[in-house]
């Protein structure tokens, strides 16, 4: 797998919820090149040296063009929400292990995320969606305006599931009021996680108590993105890896959630 580090320029860059925003970026040599679970390094600032280090964002979908979806929470995602159609980003990737397939005999997917942890389910619905499995997302967020709306991942045939910490969307609770959604059979099962490391935890306690096989992407802070300086090493069963390159998708009972 390539990596490339280019400059693109921005198609859209909007605010889709209180919360969220998307950007498109015109990178066809990218948009080949990534597999779901893979994200890329984003420099925020073109102009001096604050935040001196990238930023990495799943890859939301790569068709024709390549998209984020990110909550601007800090000064690197704020900086991101400011560019305009037609400013020219710099962005290096596609990084990291992408997601494995599920094994011969899965016939449910099921994609349990947790806010901005939507992100890489969108680029994998994509991919599954043509394997003609039976896909459930099962979607936790803290109130309306953490949720996004779900039309891409219904476009995908992909069923819907919603809970909200308030209730405002769905069923009130954590993600884990879901779980008596899916079919538990776990030879024919399949689970991919992303989102905050409790509600992983959550997902790794209720997978392993049903013998279901899964995978999950995991987040740290990054600086290299390229596996040299270990800075987002975190704790495995098999000891400690990086996200940016053993990871960011890893065997769901391999992680250590702490
Ligand atoms: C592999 C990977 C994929 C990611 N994909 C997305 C995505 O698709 N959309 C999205 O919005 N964000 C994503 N993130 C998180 C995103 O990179 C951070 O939110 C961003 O770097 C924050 O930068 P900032 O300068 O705006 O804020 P900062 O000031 O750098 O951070 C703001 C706050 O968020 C915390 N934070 C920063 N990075 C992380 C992280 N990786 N994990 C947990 N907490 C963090 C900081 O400790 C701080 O409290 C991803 C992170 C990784 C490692
Ligand atoms: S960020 Fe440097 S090794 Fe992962």
């Amino acid at each position: 797998m390539e990596k490339i580090q280019n400059k693109y320029k921005v198609l859209v860059n909007e605010k889709l919820s209180p919360q969220y925003w998307r950007m498109v970026f015109d990178a066809p040599d990218l948009a080949g090149e990534v597999n779901p679970g893979q994200f890329v390094h984003i420099r925020t600032d073109d102009q001096g040296l604050q935040p001196f280090f990238r930023r990495p964002f799943s890859v939301y979908r790569a068709q024709k063009y390549v998209e984020i979806f990110y909550d601007a929470i800090g000064p690197g995602t704020r900086l991101l929400s400011l560019k305009k159609k037609g400013d020219i980003i710099d962005v290096l990737g596609p990084l990291g292990t992408p997601f494995a397939l599920p094994p011969a005999s899965t016939k449910q997917v099921v994609l349990i995320a947790g806010g901005i942890g939507i992100a890489p389910m969108l680029i994998l619905s994509d991919v599954l969606k043509k394997k003609k499995y039976d896909l459930v997302l099962l979607f936790g967020g803290r109130d309306r305006g953490h949720v996004y709306p779900m039309k891409e991942f219904k476009d995908n045939g992909v069923k819907v599931h919603i809970a909200t910490d308030d209730g405002s969307v769905g069923i009130k609770g954590r993600v884990s009021v879901l779980f008596d959604k899916i079919n538990k059979d776990p030879s024919s099962t399949f689970i991919y996680t992303c989102g905050p490391n409790p509600m992983m935890k959550a997902v790794q306690v209720f997978a392993v108590q049903h013998h279901i096989p899964g995978q999950a992407a995991c987040e740290e802070i990054m600086a290299c993105a390229l596996g040299a300086c270990l800075g987002c090493s975190i704790e495995t069963k098999h000891g400690f890896k990086t996200v940016c390159y053993d990871g960011p998708a890893f065997d769901l009972d391999e992680v250590k959630f702490h």
